[in-house]
């Protein structure tokens, strides 16, 4: 199975929908439009709603953010290079009436401020995901990101789901692949709290090592210390689980709590024989930041535009 087909077919076999005028031949893909069937799963998977700003990278005739804008009531734009394209996507837009939430503007996908998006959505190469991956990881904690038929490469899909589209001819013909990530907050480095434990503040400090959404990592609760197990940074929500010695016997800890920044808020629900169960407020501040390993890429700076 060849699924490197956007780059080797001909720019005249993928026009597909569109014959004449398309492809300049400025693009780093051909175009090849996303079947609308998977247009609707890759906007619901993401939960695409009135509240989202929608950006497609390389927007083609822009049935993404015009079905986004027009079913869903979302706003957002496309960028292309084809103006040919451009002029379809923008014509459509006016046709359905949402021209004002629904743009399409010449420009280099690698060039684009993605800093109002709260949704992304691709269908590019794979060495082209690769390049953008370290700019979509330094979006807003919870930008989702949709990408068809190629993946993020190393960073994991946080869902993913293969459909069935007999009308599909190209690529895997028949099949069409979605995955969807959540841009995960940064939380690499050390953090220190205290947590009031009875009548007793107890110093907790905890080492975040983080690769894409996935963090491991130590954990310091008075003079217990315990590795955490590996767990997931779903946007700007952490939770893990751990036990440790707290009061001089062992107690578990069911940590969940909100990434502003330098800042973690949220709660830790403890239980053991010294301290029974209880539900006690957990306030972390961030003392040294580290870099979130981004696989073979090496590292990602924290807010990058
Ligand atoms: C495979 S098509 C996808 C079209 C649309 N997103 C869809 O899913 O129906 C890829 C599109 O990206 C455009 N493109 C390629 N390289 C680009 C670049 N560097 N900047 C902006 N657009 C680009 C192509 O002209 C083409 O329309």
């Amino acid at each position: 199975m060849n699924k490197d087909w956007l780059k080797l077919i001909p720019a005249a076999v993928a026009l597909l929908a569109i014959p004449a005028l398309a492809q300049t031949g400025k693009g780093d893909v051909v175009y090849v439009p996303t079947p609308q069937v998977v247009v609707d799963e890759m906007l619901k998977m993401a939960k695409v709603g009135a509240k989202d700003y929608l950006i497609d990278l390389g927007s083609g005739d822009g049935r993404i953010v015009i079905t986004a804008a027009k079913r869903l009531g979302a706003r957002g734009f496309g960028v292309d290079l084809d103006q040919y394209l451009l002029k379809i996507a923008n014509a459509s837009a006016q046709k359905e009436g949402i021209a004002d939430r629904a743009r399409f503007i010449e420009q280099n996908l690698f060039e684009t401020d993605l800093s109002q998006a709260t949704v992304i959505t691709s269908y590019l190469l794979p060495e082209m995901n690769r390049k953008l991956r370290p700019r979509l990881l330094a979006l807003k904690p919870g930008t989702r990101v949709v990408a068809h038929d190629y993946s993020m490469g190393e960073w994991n899909a946080d869902e993913e789901k293969t459909l069935i589209v007999p009308e599909k001819t190209v690529g895997d013909a028949g099949k069409s692949y979605i995955y969807l990530y959540i841009v995960p907050a940064h939380v690499g480095g050390t953090w220190e709290s205290q947590i009031l434990i009875g009548s007793q503040a107890v110093p907790y400090a905890f080492n975040f090592d983080q690769e894409f959404q996935v963090v491991t990592g130590q954990m310091r609760a008075g003079a217990s210390e315990v590795s955490l197990p590996r767990f997931k940074v779903s946007g700007d929500e952490v939770s893990f689980n751990v036990t440790a010695t707290v009061g001089g016997g062992p107690v578990i800890h069911r940590f969940r709590g909100w990434v502003k920044g330098d800042a973690i808020e949220g709660n830790v629900t403890v239980s053991g024989e010294t301290t029974g169960q209880r539900v006690i407020p957990w306030a972390a501040k961030q003392t040294a930041r580290r870099q979130m390993r981004m696989g073979s890429d090496g590292v990602a700076e924290a807010g990058r535009k």
